[in-house]
């Protein structure tokens, strides 16, 4: 079996409590803090940035997983590689000069990966999947938490899955292939079959009366 992850977004979590809810999702099991960013450009809702990211960094050992719904993208790069992000997703088509975009991620220490919305194609990856290390997979429209999984996102995973499988038995290393929204304990273990590894789930975590029970019925359904 693969190794799962589960990255609760703090996008449906407490905004008065931050630190606190970084720290209590972990506890309850938690793998990676995923930190969605929006600018009400890229995306029509507005959420946190840098600052924010900097501000619960000493809450947690976790990965912070940083998903830049941004445009344009590169000058944020810098400023959360700074502010303690472990990884840094972004969307293809909010991004110039997506070599340099993920060149520019990695030259900072971090992980470096793509974002796909439902209808953005795959082959945006075709000429720099040495570069990614993460290609995370959008299974709604970004800008908002809480909203259904879309069916046809199951056919892109496996997609993605099939070129991650195919570069990896090449050349070696490791790409992870994540997915952000709709996730909850009754479709994923779905979502996994399809060949995903690491599951973003907001609205499923933080609007449960207990995290830990919400994080243990994924791993149950992941294990099952
Ligand atoms: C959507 C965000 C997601 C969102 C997921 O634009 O990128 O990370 O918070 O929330 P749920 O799990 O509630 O769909
Ligand atoms: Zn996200």
């Amino acid at each position: 079996q693969p190794t799962y992850r589960i990255a609760p977004s703090l996008l449906s979590a407490d905004f008065a409590r931050l630190g606190e809810e970084v720290r209590n999702v972990i506890d309850a099991g938690a793998d990676i803090i995923h930190f969605d960013v929006m600018d009400n450009h890229y995306v029509p809702n507005l959420t946190m940035g840098p600052m924010v990211c900097q501000a619960i960094r000493p809450h947690t050992e976790a990965p912070i997983d940083v998903h830049l719904m941004v445009k344009p993208v590169d000058s944020l790069v810098p400023m959360f590689a700074k502010a303690g992000a472990n990884m840094i997703t972004f969307h293809p088509e909010a991004s110039e000069h997506i070599d340099r975009t993920l060149s520019m991620i990695r030259d900072h220490g971090c992980k470096a990966g793509l974002v796909f919305n439902p209808a953005t194609p795959l082959h945006y990856l075709d000429h720099v999947m040495d570069k990614i290390d993460m290609v995370l997979i959008m299974s709604v429209n970004p800008g908002f938490g809480g909203q259904s999984f879309i069916a046809e996102s199951l056919n892109k995973i496996r997609a993605a899955r099939t070129r991650i499988d195919t570069w990896t038995a090449k050349h070696g290393g490791e790409i992870w292939l994540e997915v952000d929204g709709g996730v909850k304990a009754d479709n994923i273990a779905e979502i996994a079959r399809a060949g995903a590894d690491t599951f973003v789930a907001g609205s499923a975590v933080y609007n449960a009366p207990d995290y830990r029970v919400a994080i243990e019925a994924m791993r149950r359904a992941l294990a099952g």
